[in-house]
């Protein structure tokens, strides 16, 4: 199996005085490029702390993470910036956007980050917003959107520098099955189109169909790694 990912053994110990929390203990698995991967689990089995030791944003206790042949724990903490900017977005549970800054600003924010020309993230920024359903929503604050709108244009960030993996926690938390099944398809879509490599943390048991595997988690240990049931496009709706 080409390995495009590889986690082997992590752990993420929290020592809350004299509590220990195991929130991650002794995960390994691999993704392949292009994967679409479903990370399922109850509340406080481990999803986000998973989710962001992948995403280099908080380092594990223990083991390795390798992405794309790079053992990506050795690198510095400014080395593990221009990693993120430039192969990953992430959607975080809490959308995480700037308060002071336009829907569009939020958007382009990474873009600009990455040093790119304003005149071609200001226009890819307010198409990939138009995508999420809020074309008419570009100039306000996030102050002035409801928890749904934040949370598509923290999806629309999360897309705009074309990353090669996208780290979602939970981006359907706040849509209706309309605009959740219109962010998944946006997935499925750039997954096929650009070999994306999604990795997702969902609590819906339809998002399933969306899954080419579906990873759970209990007590931060892997419980199941399949691939799920495919559902029977000739069945009528
Ligand atoms: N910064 C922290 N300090 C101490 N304990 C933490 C910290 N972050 C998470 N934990 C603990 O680690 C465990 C896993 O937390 P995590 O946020 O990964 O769960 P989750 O599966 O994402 O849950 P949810 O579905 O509610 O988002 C929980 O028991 C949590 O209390
Ligand atoms: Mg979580």
């Amino acid at each position: 199996m080409d390995e495009y990912i590889r986690a082997e053994d992590l752990r993420k110990l929290y020592t809350m005085g004299t509590v220990e929390v195991r929130a991650i203990n002794g995960v390994s698995f691999s993704v392949r490029k292009g994967e679409f991967v479903g990370i399922t689990g109850s509340s406080g089995s481990g999803k986000s702390t998973l989710l962001h030791m992948l995403a280099l944003l908080d380092p594990p206790t223990e083991g390795t993470i390798t992405i794309a042949d790079r053992d990506v724990i050795s690198l510095s903490e400014a080395e593990k910036g221009i990693f993120r900017l430039s192969r990953f977005g992430f959607i975080f549970q809490d959308y995480a956007l700037v308060p002071e800054l336009t829907a569009e600003e939020n958007v382009s924010l990474v873009a600009m980050a990455r040093g790119e020309e304003a005149g071609s993230y200001s226009r890819r920024s307010r198409k990939l917003l138009g995508q999420v359903g809020l074309g008419e929503r570009v100039a306000h604050l996030p102050s002035e959107l409801s928890g749904g709108e934040q949370q598509r244009v923290a999806i629309a960030r999360a897309l705009i520098n074309t990353p090669e993996i996208l780290f979602a926690d939970e981006p359907c938390a706040n849509l209706d099955s309309t605009n959740s099944r219109a962010v998944l398809d946006l997935f499925r879509e750039i997954n096929q189109r650009m070999n994306l490599t999604v990795i997702m943390v969902s609590h819906e048991d339809w998002h399933m169909e969306y899954f080419d595997r579906v990873i759970r988690l209990r007590d931060g240990k892997i419980e199941e790694d399949f691939q799920p049931e495919i559902p029977d496009a000739t069945a009528s709706p």
